[in-house]
């Protein structure tokens, strides 16, 4: 690696489990106690505001009352250290990239922010909101979580595809690669000529697109990666024992 490479950094739910926060697929993970239809779509905030409202509003204070931890920090020490850009696109919605001093893109939102829908108007989001919740902008009452749901589009594409277009390495971190357009962010990066490397706590839906993976608790796994491209530049392939 040269010190100018670009570095992007994909992470998913799995880089905050060591942190507390539940992640959606795993065995009692959020979706095996909510329906996606019933709480992450358009059509279910429609349907019962009141219920969407407060998944979401319980999700923020867990989350608030959550810390980084060692793979959050790792990050931002790489991005503060690494003399080229490093981008971290994270799927996240609780804020951690954020508190441990990183800057991140957020591809599905922020629990922190709301969405007014009838004017477009952000906002930081009170800790609890409900259907009476009303914007600060145009005082109508039609205040939603700023969340990408289920049918909408990602947040940030356009900046995100340029970015894979012109890394040097892509890592995607404790995301299980089920969910588009975030899965084929690997094949993107690689086609662009990125060395790639997956951290995850198992082998996920798109392991083998990755040049290597490394199997592990992101608390440890990630802290480990950092060190070896802080000290030798060795993005992927080598430095760190999986
Ligand atoms: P998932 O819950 O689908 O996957 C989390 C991954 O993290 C799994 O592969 C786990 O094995 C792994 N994992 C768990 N604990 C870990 C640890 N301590 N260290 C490292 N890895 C660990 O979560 P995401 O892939 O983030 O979208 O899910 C993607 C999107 O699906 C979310 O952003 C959300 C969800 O529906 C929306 O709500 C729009």
């Amino acid at each position: 690696m040269q010190p100018e490479d670009k570095i992007v950094i994909l992470t998913g739910a799995g880089i905050s489990a060591e942190s507390g926060l539940a992640t959606f697929r795993d065995d009692g993970g959020l979706w095996a106690q909510h329906r996606i239809e019933d709480v992450a779509t358009p059509e279910a905030f429609a349907r019962d505001p009141v219920l969407v409202h407060r998944f979401y509003s319980m999700r923020r204070t867990q989350a608030a009352a959550a810390e980084p931890n060692p793979a959050h920090v790792a990050l931002a020490r790489l991005q503060r250290d690494w003399p080229g850009e490093v981008v971290i696109v994270t799927q996240n919605v609780d804020g951690l990239h954020e508190r441990a001093g990183a800057t991140a893109l957020h591809m599905h939102g922020e629990l922190s922010r709301a969405l007014c829908a009838a004017c477009g108007h952000r906002w930081d989001a009170p800790s609890e909101m409900t259907p009476e919740t009303t914007c600060p902008a145009c005082a109508q009452v039609s205040a939603r979580p700023d969340i990408v749901w289920f049918g909408e589009m990602p947040y940030h594409m356009d900046e995100i595809e340029a970015h894979l277009a012109d890394c040097a390495v892509f890592a995607a971190i404790g995301t299980s690669g089920q969910v588009w357009p975030a899965a084929g962010f690997v094949r993107e990066a690689a086609r662009a000529g990125a060395e790639t490397v997956e951290m995850n706590l198992e082998r996920s839906e798109v392991s083998r697109a990755f040049d290597t993976v490394r199997i592990g608790p992101a608390g440890r796994v990630v802290p480990a990666w950092v060190d070896g491209i802080l000290t030798a530049g060795t993005g992927g392939t080598t430095g760190g024992a999986p």
